[in-house]
């Protein structure tokens, strides 16, 4: 693994905005560009940022595991959907969304689905109860998931169609006031 030439010089900005001896608060920042280039964190990415900042390849990756935005195996092409599984989105439906996932994408999380285009996997919350059932694709929430929107999501983003993130049964927030 290696950065790209401007990754790998705003990878060493980064180390140098902390003090001496303090470069591994960088771990972070490093790990989500290596992510953002790759789509996912390969061993080799990981064992790359440990040298960088002088850690155990071991303590990298606890940081890498510790932390859901991080996908340390391969994703879709077009999107790693992660569905909300904890008590709000589980009583308003995310098993039924996951079975949509199942059917539509892999029958297991972190698979990629056979044409390449998705992955899915269950989170704990993501802060968005009040709008569940809800998933994060990409950096956007998409919230008040049922089967039929849910699906159809997919399938417009599988043709190319990116859907307005928010609300997906017509209810949008009120205007500030
Ligand atoms: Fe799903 Fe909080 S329980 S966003």
């Amino acid at each position: 693994f290696e950065f790209t030439p401007a990754n790998q010089t705003w990878a060493e900005a980064q180390i140098t905005k902390y003090p001496e001896g303090r470069q591994q608060s960088a771990v972070i920042p490093l790990l989500w560009r290596a992510q953002e280039q790759e789509s996912w964190l390969t061993k080799p990415a990981i064992e790359h940022i440990a040298d960088m900042l002088g850690m155990p390849y071991i303590r990298v990756l606890e940081v890498a595991t510790f932390y859901f935005m991080f996908q340390l195996k391969p994703v879709g092409t077009v999107a790693h959907i992660q569905i909300c599984g904890t008590l709000s989105c589980m009583i308003c439906g995310a098993e039924d969304l996951m079975a949509v996932a199942k059917e539509k994408i892999s029958p297991t999380p972190h698979t990629v689905s056979a044409d390449g285009k998705f992955s899915w996997e269950e989170v704990e919350c993501l802060g968005a109860c009040s709008n569940a059932p809800m998933a994060q694709i990409g950096k956007d929430y998409y919230e008040d998931l049922s089967t039929e929107n849910f699906a159809k999501l997919i399938d417009d983003m599988a043709a190319g169609n990116v859907p307005l993130p928010g609300p997906q049964n017509g209810r949008f927030a009120a205007e500030p006031l």
